[in-house]
């Protein structure tokens, strides 16, 4: 008996490949026939439940297990409706770049071969994007979770020297800064890092939801003078409540001034640079120590694709570069090549994210990328012109990018826009998420998926009045 897990029948697994793809492919053609989202009956949910297989099952008949059972309660951020949290759409090019990483099955962790240039071309494209020199450093990672956490580790391995790698941070009393709209994921890099998340400063914003310039500055006088030594600011591009870009080039002064390592989180709002019309205003970018973007966002890449870019190549290395012989490298052969990436990061292994990012960056081109960034905009502000035109709704927050906050007035309006926002899931035409604001809960629609339209977020409006009307009805 063979082990080989290649097939026996090469011509069968072709014509059964063909079909997953074909399938595939008009999945996503005709995906707005289908509910954005639908419930998971129990049965469904159940039908995985099995002892761990051990014998041999027929591709066809897993295939059309996934097909029945998988592929009809995704979330379903591939629909023009998705306008929950901040999910990307994707797209097909990109989703056939993923099938060609796979066949490759390459490991960028390093080594010298060509997929590993195809990261390090994507690093120059995002060098010269943010104004970086040739001697920055990009890497991807899984999403801007990490890659915030990575801008955390560098700016602490630079406050402190390539030492405290061994020595820790004991006896330093490290504090970073950022504001209160920050993603929670900054707050968890802290204390996954050691530093303790009580050692972030989460600054008060102003009604545009930016960092108060004043309060951070009082705030690192304060630390200065109890004997603290702040290292870290972290700007926003893009705030995931409600898109707020923060002032950057003040906060780049401040940075400078106080000696900070200044990074910004782009995880939407970064790629804006490639909307002329949005460009300017993250004008302070191109002064940051490092940047965390996305490309599964508004860069409408396959999940996952995080990056990670740092001004400084040399300090992001210094963080994580840790030599082993069984890692030695050559000056020829396949271990030549160095740095390896694995140097640039935690990760070791690490998969060629890199691909489905550079057919999606050549086949659609930046100017097209930057053009679905901007309608997206023009999307959110018609969605706020219609709610602002219905006198059921209530806008919650400003429309800085393409974030819209609002709600339906009611009494109890948390549990009524959140009954609706649940009603709307399971109705499966459009799925916002919610978030709360200082006002309490509110309907919140990110408009991040290349296939919405107009129409999309004028039934959002639609149905959120005809449910909060029906709701009212009901309990009167
Ligand atoms: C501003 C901001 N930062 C960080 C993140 C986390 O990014 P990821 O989900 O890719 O880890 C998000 C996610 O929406 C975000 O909006």
């Amino acid at each position: 008996m063979t082990v080989n897990l290649d097939p026996a029948d090469w011509a069968a697994l072709r014509a059964q490949g063909h079909r997953m793809l074909d399938d595939l492919l008009d999945y996503i053609e005709h995906i707005r026939t289908r509910p954005v989202w639908q419930p998971i009956p129990d049965e469904v949910r159940l039908s995985l439940r099995e002892p761990l297989p051990e014998a041999t099952s027929d591709l066809a008949a897993v295939y059309e297990q996934f097909k029945r059972n998988v592929l009809p309660y995704a979330t379903g951020n591939t629909h023009p409706g998705f306008m929950g949290w901040v999910h990307g759409g994707g797209n097909p090019a990109g989703m056939l770049a993923e099938m060609l990483a796979a066949g490759l099955n390459a490991n960028l962790g390093g080594r010298d071969h060509m997929p590993i240039e195809v990261e390090r071309q994507i690093a120059r494209w995002m060098a010269d994007l943010f104004g970086f020199p040739d001697t920055a450093s990009g890497l991807f990672v899984t999403g801007t979770s990490m890659a915030n956490l990575l801008g955390v580790l560098v700016a602490r391995n630079a406050a402190l020297g390539a030492a405290s790698r061994s020595a820790g941070v004991a006896g330093h009393r490290l504090v970073a800064y950022t504001s209160k709209a920050a993603h929670g994921c900054i707050a968890q890099a802290m204390e996954i890092s050691g530093l303790g998340g009580a050692a972030l400063r989460l600054i008060p914003t102003d009604e545009r939801h930016q960092i108060d310039l004043t309060a951070l500055k009082l705030a690192i006088a304060i630390d200065r003078r109890d004997g603290l030594t702040p290292f870290l600011l972290v700007g926003n591009a893009g705030t995931v409540d409600i898109g707020a870009i923060d002032d950057l080039v003040s906060l780049a002064d401040i940075a400078r001034c106080e000696r900070m390592w200044f990074h910004v989180d782009g995880a939407f709002g970064a790629l804006a640079m490639l909307a002329p019309d949005l460009a300017p205003r993250l004008a302070g970018i191109e002064q940051a120590d490092s940047i965390a973007l996305d490309f599964h966002k508004w860069g409408q890449v396959p999940y996952d694709a995080g990056f990670f870019l740092a001004y400084d190549g040399e300090k992001h290395r210094e963080t994580f570069a840790s030599p082993a012989a069984y890692l030695r490298r050559e000056a020829r052969g396949l271990a030549a090549g160095s740095p390896w990436p694995c140097e640039f990061g935690p990760d070791l292994s690490r998969g060629f994210r890199a691909l489905k990012t550079w057919f999606t960056l050549k086949v659609h081109g930046a100017a097209r990328i930057g053009g679905v960034i901007s309608e997206t905009c023009a999307i959110a502000r018609h969605l706020k012109a219609c709610v602002e035109a219905r006198p059921e709704l209530e806008l919650m927050a400003p429309v800085a990018l393409n974030i819209v906050c609002f709600r339906y007035r009611a009494a109890d309006a948390d549990r009524l826009n959140a009954k609706i926002v649940a009603d709307l899931h399971e109705e499966g035409t459009v799925a916002p998420s919610t978030t709360v604001l200082g006002k309490g809960l509110a309907i919140r629609a990110a408009i991040v998926n290349h296939r919405t339209e107009r129409r999309d977020v004028e039934a959002l409006v639609e149905r959120v009045v005809a449910l909060g009307a029906e709701a009212t009805r009901a309990a009167a």
